[in-house]
């Protein structure tokens, strides 16, 4: 790769891996680059679990199929059971990967405790403030997200930031002991990339950016 926009560009989604493991070098390699995004009232409002263990993987597999049923049950009339099995396989595939970072976002901090105080006395929740000024605490999560995406291709891995896994978020708490004060955000399955994904239409950048 000679130059950012070269790492940027080339990275894509995988969801489909080899079965080499993933050394624990690299897992630190990827954690770092994920820890030095920049992160609102520098907060790094952030918790990052690698997984290895199959049995784990298995159990929320589990969770998060089982949840997605729960869900689906509320429209049984257009349940196909293809529909069905092709949505399972989507919201699980990261259980076939070798590693699996589980992020989860922790309390962030606030430098002005004057505002602070002043939207309390407005009525304003936790909620509501962080909602007003723009969910920094959720925006720098994914700044993590998005450096360690590029450090995993760097390596010459690839991965998927998965949401879809969020609708069993309580259960994934659960089964990685993490408090549900923390929450969970996404799963990364990481991996060494067991095909070439198709290329991707773009929109034009005309489309997107305009220089004034
Ligand atoms: C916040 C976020 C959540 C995503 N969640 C999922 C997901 O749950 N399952 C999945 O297969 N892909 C997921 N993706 C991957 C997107 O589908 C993918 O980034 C997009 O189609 C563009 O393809 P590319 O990553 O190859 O450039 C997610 C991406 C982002 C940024």
């Amino acid at each position: 790769m000679n130059n950012f926009l070269e790492l940027a560009s080339s990275r894509r989604s995988i969801r489909k891996f080899e079965d080499t493991i993933v050394p624990a070098e690299d897992v630190e390699y990827f954690i770092k680059a994920a820890v030095n995004a920049p992160s609102g009232c520098n907060s790094q409002c952030w918790r990052f679990v690698a997984i290895r263990d199959r049995d784990i993987m298995e159990r929320i597999e589990e969770a998060v199929i089982k949840k997605l049923e729960q869900i689906l049950e509320f429209n049984k009339k257009e349940l196909t059971e293809s529909y069905l099995a092709s949505k399972r396989k989507m919201v699980s595939f990261f259980a076939k990967a070798p590693l699996v970072i589980a992020v989860f976002m922790t309390n962030a901090n606030y430098y002005d405790k004057v505002l602070i105080a002043s939207l309390k006395e407005q009525g304003y929740d936790d909620e509501g403030i962080m909602k007003l000024l723009g969910n920094f605490d959720i925006l720098s999560v994914g700044a993590a997200i998005q450096n360690m995406l590029l450090a995993i291709h760097e390596k010459g891995y690839g991965a998927c930031w998965m949401n879809d896994p969020a609708i069993a978020g309580l259960e994934i708490n659960e089964i990685l002991g993490i408090p549900p004060e923390q929450k969970f955000i996404s799963l990364i399955p990481v991996g060494v990339p067991a095909y070439t994904p198709k290329s991707k239409k773009m929109k034009e950048m005309s489309e997107v950016f305009s220089i004034i």
